[in-house]
């Protein structure tokens, strides 16, 4: 019998998973192997719900959003037999190998059933918010960049016209990576991400002294898991499957700050599920299918428990775990060479 292989995508979706998808399956139907994607991510494996992969099923989809197999959140972790169920169904399904496309926590898994089940996975590195370790960059963060900026573009105007203040939420965790290359390249006079505390006042200076450089409006990007320097809790705080608390409503929090202060013309927008959503760039198709292509040589090579991985201009491998040992964060020296571009 020909070998198997099968792909699941897990945690957010993310433009340049199709590529990944795509390349993963064509490397290894070249070779005579049959593919199928596990749908859900590791509820898929949980449950034994997959569909079969046909050339004609991936060959154009790397320049599309989102995933053709679905996604979600799951944790078999978390899930009574889920382990469990994860091995049989590996078996049931007839697999010889695994890609698992994900985050922080989808790799988590991966590299557990890898070092405690001894199943033979490999890992390809995805999110918007670039904050794995071992890559250098992860795909969908270059356009979700671009969508941020392109965002803050279209609000400069507006903001400018009614002379406010906007404060931008933008997603990407307790990793400030999306609120800097996004708020920097969008022209944001000011960026607040995870890694540097700040304080409401802060803020209200910098539109103050703005203002009185004759400056008539002021955009604020402020990263969605942004901390106060006086460590009260800003956003929402719902815990999902794998711990995390579910980030969502600084800017508004912000806002009222603003007003409590006396600046009444400020408006907060949260740019939300917009950053994930649509095409992937240029740069984010081609990285998928380098990321795909290097999976599935890991795949041939019988190279388990390793993960693609950018390192510089080059895809190599390296260990899942190295990738999911600590969360990659922005250096606070990078954070601090921009700030001469703020206020
Ligand atoms: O990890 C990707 C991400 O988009 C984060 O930036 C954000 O906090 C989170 O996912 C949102 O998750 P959900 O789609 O479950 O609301």
């Amino acid at each position: 019998m020909g070998k198997r292989v099968g792909i699941l995508t897990g945690g957010g979706d993310c433009p340049g998973l199709n590529a990944v998808i795509r390349a993963v399956a064509e490397r290894l139907m070249a070779e005579g192997w049959e593919v199928i994607g596990v749908r859900r991510g590791w509820a898929g494996m949980i449950e034994g719900d997959y569909v079969e992969l046909k050339r004609e099923d991936v060959s154009d989809i790397h320049r599309t959003g989102g995933t053709i197999i679905f996604t979600s959140r799951t944790n078999p972790y978390k899930k009574e037999d889920g382990v469990k169920k994860v091995v049989e169904n590996f078996e049931k399904m007839g697999l010889d190998a695994l890609v698992a496309i994900g985050g922080e926590d989808t790799l988590g898994v991966a590299n557990k059933l890898s070092n405690e089940e001894g199943l033979p996975i490999v890992g390809v590195p995805k999110t918007i918010d670039n904050d794995l370790s071992a890559t250098d960059i992860t795909f969908g963060f270059d356009t979700a960049v671009n969508i941020i900026a392109e965002s803050l573009d279209r609000l400069h105007t507006t903001a400018r016209s009614h002379q406010r203040t906007m404060i931008v939420e933008i997603m990407g965790r307790h990793a400030g990576w999306l609120a800097l290359y996004g708020g920097v390249a969008g022209g944001a006079h000011y960026v607040v991400i995870p890694e540097v505390p700040f304080t409401i006042d802060e803020l209200v200076d910098v539109v103050r002294r703005r203002r009185e450089r004759g400056e008539v409006y002021t955009i604020i990007a402020v990263a969605e898991g942004a901390r106060l320097a006086e460590g009260e809790v800003l956003q929402d705080t719902e815990l999902d499957e794998f711990g995390h608390v579910r980030l969502g409503g600084i800017a508004k929090a912000i806002e009222k700050e603003f007003k409590k202060r006396g600046e009444k013309e400020v408006r907060s927008v949260i740019l939300g599920h917009v950053q994930r959503g649509g095409a992937p760039s240029a740069f984010d198709r081609m990285l998928g299918l380098r990321y795909g292509l290097k999976a599935g040589e890991l795949v041939l090579a019988s190279k388990f428990g390793r993960m693609a991985a950018l390192h510089g201009s080059d895809v190599v491998d390296v260990a899942l775990e190295d990738a999911v040992a600590e969360l990659k964060t922005v250096p606070i020296s990078q954070y601090e060479d921009f700030k001469v571009l703020f206020g």
